[in-house]
């Protein structure tokens, strides 16, 4: 599943950029030299980063 359409971030990508320490949505997009455009995916991005920090570590 996409995250961010506008720059074909996957969940996946998006998700170990968040475990790898990125802490917004424009700090995960910008580890893949990326930025939002449109917009529409932050409030997504938002919930995936909710989801990840109160996930229990593997
Ligand atoms: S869908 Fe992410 S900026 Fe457009």
């Amino acid at each position: 599943m996409l995250v961010c359409v506008c720059n074909g971030i996957r969940e996946k990508e998006f998700r170990d950029a968040i475990r790898e320490g990125a802490e917004s949505p424009c700090s995960a997009y910008a580890r893949f030299g990326r930025r939002p455009k449109c917009g529409q995916c932050i409030s997504f991005a938002k919930t995936i980063i909710s989801d990840e920090r109160t996930a229990c570590p593997a």
